[in-house]
């Protein structure tokens, strides 16, 4: 088996943020992630994808966070039926959660401000009324596309824009803001993630972020929610970028993330900022904040 690459400057700012659970942290990002799925409910039910999975034998269990959401025991859940139907996606648990913890409802338009490949659009899709879903890069447009095609994403409207291009008085309900980030949690799929890592990549992708959170949080309405996420475990991309929006607008409040089934932890960068540690939950490593914008 081939190992997983990670850079001495990695291993160094790691094992001093984590202490003595960095073992532990590294032991578990080495492993293969485990599969789970998500029931697209714009195409079947829950209780008919669930009955269909059964009666092919295959095994999985709900995940308590979210009654769509499932961990399955099938090493290529991309060549069931189901999948090729559009009925279930396939989604990294962590992943799942963003949209969870947005929590948006039929009364809700939402922004999907980074949206390719498309994964967290269906989730908003099935929960939200009306999704607005901006994607920067082309080729990841033409992405998005096919899967608002193949998820029956009807709500769903696309835009190949940097949403901070919008018209500056458009204002959304929700926001998800799923950055682009130094990608240091995609290492438990893809071995090789880590190659280009640097703390100057690092670096570069904070400044981006700080950018756009900013944006984004003004095309929230009053009284509206946003939330930022990442897959790094950098405090520069997490805490830093939460802090410089709480600098920058005086109506941010961090609310705070309760989470059935998983376990969550915060520090003190940042008050109610919340890191899944991929040892805790078996999980690829993740970060979000749940951002309330204040009648100013
Ligand atoms: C982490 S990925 C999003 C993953 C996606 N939310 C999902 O769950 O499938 C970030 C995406 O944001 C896009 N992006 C980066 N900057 C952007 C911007 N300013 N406006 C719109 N899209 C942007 C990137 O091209 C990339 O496809």
């Amino acid at each position: 088996m081939r190992s997983t690459f990670f850079p001495k400057e990695f291993i160094e700012k790691y094992s001093i943020f984590l202490g003595n659970e960095w073992e532990e942290f590294f032991k578990t990002i080495k492993t293969k992630q485990p599969k789970s799925f998500w029931v697209n409910t714009n195409k079947t039910t829950i209780s008919d994808a669930i009955n269909s999975l059964k009666k092919n034998s295959i095994k999985f269990t709900p995940l308590l966070f979210h009654p769509q959401a499932f961990k399955i025991e099938c090493n290529t859940p991309g060549q069931l039926e189901e999948y090729k139907k559009g009925l279930i996606s396939i989604q990294e648990k962590a992943a799942m959660i963003p949209v969870v913890v947005l929590n948006p409802t039929k009364e809700d338009y939402v922004l999907d401000a980074c949206a390719a490949p498309g994964m967290k659009t269906i989730q908003l899709s099935n929960l939200a009324k009306k999704v607005f879903a901006t994607e920067l890069n082309s080729k990841r447009f033409e992405i998005l596309k096919k899967t608002i095609a193949r998820f029956d994403l009807k709500n769903v409207e696309a835009k190949r824009i940097d949403f901070r291009n919008l018209k500056r008085n458009k204002r959304f309900d929700k926001i998800l803001l799923d950055v682009v980030c130094s990608s240091e949690g995609l290492v438990r799929k893809k071995r090789e993630a880590l190659v280009g890592w640097s703390q100057n990549l690092v670096k570069r992708k904070a400044h981006d972020q700080k950018h756009m959170i900013v944006r984004a949080f003004d095309y929230l309405k009053e009284g509206g929610v946003m939330v930022y996420s990442t897959c790094s475990f950098a405090i520069e991309e997490n805490e830093e970028v939460i802090n410089y929006l709480i600098s920058q607008r005086k109506n941010v409040v961090i609310e705070r993330i309760n989470l059935e089934g998983v376990k969550i932890r915060g520090n003190n960068y940042c008050k109610n900022c919340v890191r899944l540690y991929p040892q805790d939950n078996d999980t690829q490593q993740f970060f979000l904040a749940r951002i309330k914008k204040e009648k100013n």
